[in-house]
Parts: structure tokens; C-alpha cells; sequence
């Protein structure tokens, strides 16, 4: 809760702080970088360069003061704080790093809005960066002891037992703990963060969802080297880890983190995915086959062509082994499609409408942020509520519905 006199300002100041959210963010990681370029080892320098990460901290943080000031609006402050925090905790965040960042975003605020900042609106903004932050220290303090890891030493050494060419552009990496321990416990669904150091020196961290149950001691990662386009570099650890991976490289894996996890429920199941989106979806139908589930599933899978389906053969097989699985995919380019990996073959953009989704279902989706707005458009229209559907972005959530 905000006091009183602080909410008045807050409620005041909100929309100014909205309408600069990007500047205001923008600047502040300039000003953070300059004062602390060890942090550039910390921050995903692509989404520093193409702007995502501002517009998720400023996002966040509008989300949150409009949660504080107006309690019944609607935003999902739970959901947001609980992705951010799982984020956090595979990064290794630590509690001390809030104040460097607390007086940054607010010294921004300042450069930004200039006069208008007085130091009543400095004192209120401060106490919604505080409660945030006092709810985000908590939650990460949570999952740090939950995961029996701590930030200050957030990684451990893997090492890659195979590496094997899943489709075009897309490998599997199986990993063991080089140390010969044992695999973390972890929900399917579920991510860890790798972190490398680049040619030029930087470390940098990136996620990847863990895509089958694990066995034998290991884990496996699927990974898509992102081409650049338009200009875009490529993609700096995905092209890394794809040209220098290999059996017997040693890699630095955080504990296991994420929340969108398969419940312990009997509801009849609805994996949406698109391209490399299809891991979290490999992951969940591989942990229910290994589990013998009497659940129904239906794996809904969008991709280019069938060269570029990654994981079909895992799931295929891992499929078999459900009574109650059914698969559709949709390709843009059909082509040789084999028949029996992909199941109900078609051609196009998914189409929820066409897809027949069975009462009650419970609802994944994984891909790119146009393909879950339109697929979520598409599942309120079959009858679906907001509360039956979660989703994964492989990158900052932009929050935008
Ligand atoms: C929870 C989660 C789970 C994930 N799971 C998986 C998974 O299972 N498999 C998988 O393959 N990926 C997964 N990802 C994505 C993964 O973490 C990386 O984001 C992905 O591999 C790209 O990283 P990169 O370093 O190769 O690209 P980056 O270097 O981060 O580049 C990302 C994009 O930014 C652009 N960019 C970079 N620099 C600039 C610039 N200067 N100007 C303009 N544009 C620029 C690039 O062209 C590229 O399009 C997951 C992400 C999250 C958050
Ligand atoms: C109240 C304070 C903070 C807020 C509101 C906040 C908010 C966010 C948000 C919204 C994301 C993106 C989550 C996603 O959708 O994936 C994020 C990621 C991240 N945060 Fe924070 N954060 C805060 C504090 C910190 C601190 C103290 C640090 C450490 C210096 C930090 C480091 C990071 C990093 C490294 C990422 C990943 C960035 C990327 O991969 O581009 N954050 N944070």
C-alpha cells in the first residue's frame, strides 16, 4: 500500500510517466551502463539494442503504480511479478543490486520530466520503486532457497554430453552436471539460464527451456541460431553456442526457474506452439508419457515447413506412448511432410477455429507475441477465459494484451 499522499501524486503523475516510460528507461540504463559497465555482463545487450528491455522495465513498473493506485484495474500484477522474479533468479540477482538500480530509474525520472519532478513526486515514485522491489527481494529470496542455490553463485558447471541436429538452424544440446551431481528437480516447462563469454569479452546470459524429461543424470536444451534480418545482427549466444558447442564443452547452467509450469490437474491439455516455441511443449508431453497420464492432450504446432520442425520425432514418440494424444500442425510450406510425425498435417496459419478443442481445457502457448495475440484472440472466440490460458515469450513480455 502507498500512502495516502504519495498515491494522490502517483495517480497525478502517472500518465506523464507513461508517455515517457521508454525515454525515462532508456536513459536509465544508459546513465546505469556508464556507472556500472560490469553490469553490461548481467544485461541481454540485444535486447538493450533493440529496445525490448526498456519497454519491459517501463511496462512493469507503469503496471505496478496503476496496481498500487488503482486496486480493482485489472492489471495482472501477480503474474508480472512472478515472471520477472523467476527471470531475476535464473540472472542471479542480488538484493544490494535494487539500490543501483533504484537510484538510476529514479535519477531518469528526473532528467526526463525535468521541473515536474519535485521532490514530493521524487518521494512517491521512490516508494513505488521500494515496494516493488521489496516484493521482488522477497519472492527471488523465496525461489533462491526453494532451488537450495544462492545469487552469489548462480551457475554450475554442465558439461555437453551430445549435441545433435534436431532441424535447420535448430540443435539439442543434452548436458550433465560436470561435477557428477545430480539434476536439479524441475517442472517441465521450466528454463535455465547459460551464460558464455563472446569473442569480444562480454559474458553474456541467455534462457533456455529444458525440452524433455530428464534422464540418465542429464538434461536437454534446444536452441535455434537466430540469423540476423533486415540489417539485424545475428543472434550473439544462440550463433555462439551453435558454432562452438559440442560434446565435452563445459557450459555455466543456473538451477532450474520459470512459472509456466504443467499443473498436477486432470484437465484435458492444449499445447499451442510456433517455431522454436515448440520446447516448453516437448518438455510437458514427454514428462506426461514418462508418467503414464490418462490426460487427453491435443499438441498444436505452427512452423514454416517440415525441415524446420524441431523435436517431432521426440514428440511423435513420447506421443505414442499417451492414450489420449492428438497432434495438428500447420506448415506454410507443407512440402514432403512425413506422415505420422506431425500427426493432422495442414497447410496455412493455425486456425484455433478449426482445431475442435476439447470442454475445460487447459491451455499453453509458446511462440512469437504476434502468434499469442492472435491465438489468444482466437481461443476467447472458441470460449476460452484468460484464466485457462498461459503462455511463455522467449524474450521480455511486453505485458501487451
Ligand atoms: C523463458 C525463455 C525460454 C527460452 N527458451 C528457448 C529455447 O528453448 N530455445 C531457444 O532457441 N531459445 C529460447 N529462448 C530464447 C533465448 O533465450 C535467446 O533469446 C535466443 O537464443 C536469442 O539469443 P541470441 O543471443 O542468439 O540473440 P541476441 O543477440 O540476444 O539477439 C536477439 C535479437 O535482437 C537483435 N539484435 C541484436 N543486436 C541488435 C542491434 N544492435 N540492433 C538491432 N537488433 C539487434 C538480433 O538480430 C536478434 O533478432 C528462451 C527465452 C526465454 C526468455
Ligand atoms: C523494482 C526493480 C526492478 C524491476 C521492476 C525489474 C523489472 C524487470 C523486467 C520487467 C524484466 C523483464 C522480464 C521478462 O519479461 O522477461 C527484467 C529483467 C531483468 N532484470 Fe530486472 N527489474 C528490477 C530490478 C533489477 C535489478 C536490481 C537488476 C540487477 C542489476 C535487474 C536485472 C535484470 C536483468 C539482467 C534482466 C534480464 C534482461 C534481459 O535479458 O534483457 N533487475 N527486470
Amino acid at each position: 500500500m502507498l500512502s495516502s499522499d504519495h498515491a494522490e501524486i502517483v495517480r497525478a503523475t502517472l500518465p506523464a510517466v507513461v508517455a515517457h516510460g521508454v525515454e525515462i528507461t532508456g536513459e536509465f540504463y544508459d546513465s546505469m551502463f556508464v556507472a556500472h559497465p560490469e553490469l553490461r555482463n548481467l544485461f541481454n545487450q540485444g535486447n538493450q539494442a533493440n529496445g525490448e528491455q526498456r519497454r519491459a522495465l517501463a511496462g512493469s513498473v507503469a503496471a505496478f503504480a496503476e496496481h498500487l493506485v488503482t486496486p480493482d484495474s485489472g492489471v495482472p500484477f501477480q503474474q508480472i511479478m512472478s515472471r520477472i522474479a523467476h527471470k531475476h533468479a535464473s540472472l542471479g540477482i542480488r538484493p544490494e543490486q535494487y539500490t543501483i538500480v533504484g537510484r538510476h530509474l529514479l535519477e531518469a525520472v528526473g532528467t526526463v520530466l525535468g521541473d515536474a519532478v519535485t521532490p514530493q513526486v521524487h518521494a512517491a515514485w521512490s516508494e513505488v520503486y521500494w515496494l516493488f522491489a521489496t516484493l521482488l527481494i522477497a519472492e527471488e529470496a523465496r525461489l533462491y532457497q526453494e532451488a537450495a542455490c544462492g545469487p552469489a553463485t548462480p551457475y554450475r558447471t554442465w558439461r555437453v554430453v551430445e549435441r545433435r541436429d534436431e532441424a535447420r538452424d535448430v540443435i539439442s544440446l543434452v548436458l550433465a552436471p560436470a561435477d557428477g551431481g545430480a539434476v536439479p528437480a524441475h517442472l517441465p516447462g521450466q528454463y535455465v539460464s547459460v551464460a558464455v563469454t563472446l569473442p569480444d569479452g562480454l559474458r553474456q546470459p541467455r534462457q533456455y527451456t529444458l525440452s524433455r524429461a530428464d534422464a540418465d543424470g542429464t538434461v536437454q536444451i534446444t536452441l535455434r541460431r537466430v540469423r540476423g534480418t533486415d540489417g539485424s545482427p545475428d543472434g550473439a549466444v544462440s550463433t555462439y553456442l551453435f558454432e562452438h558447442a559440442a560434446a565435452g564443452t563445459e557450459l555455466e547452467v543456473s538451477a532450474p526457474f520459470g512459472d509456466v509450469v504443467l499443473a498436477d490437474e486432470e484437465d484435458p491439455l492444449v499445447l499451442i506452439s510456433a517455431g522454436i516455441g515448440i520446447t516448453p511443449a516437448a518438455a510437458m508431453i514427454d514428462r506426461l508419457a514418462a508418467a503414464g497420464t490418462g490426460r487427453t492432450v491435443l499438441a498444436v504446432h505452427a512452423d514454416r515447413s517440415p525441415a524446420a520442425h524441431a523435436l517431432r520425432g521426440q514428440i511423435a514418440e513420447a506421443g505414442r506412448r499417451i492414450p489420449g494424444f492428438r497432434q495438428v500442425t500447420w506448415y506454410e510450406e507443407p512440402g514432403d511432410a512425413t506422415p505420422g510425425e506431425g500427426g493432422d498435417v495442414r497447410r496455412g496459419l493455425l486456425d484455433v477455429a478449426a482445431l475442435g478443442l476439447p470442454p475445460k481445457a487447459r491451455v499453453f502457448m509458446c511462440g512469437p507475441l504476434p502468434f499469442l495475440r492472435e491465438t489468444r484472440r482466437g481461443l476467447l472466440e472458441a470460449g476460452v477465459s484468460d484464466e485457462r490460458v498461459h503462455y511463455e515469450v522467449f524474450g521480455p513480455d511486453l505485458w501487451i494484451r
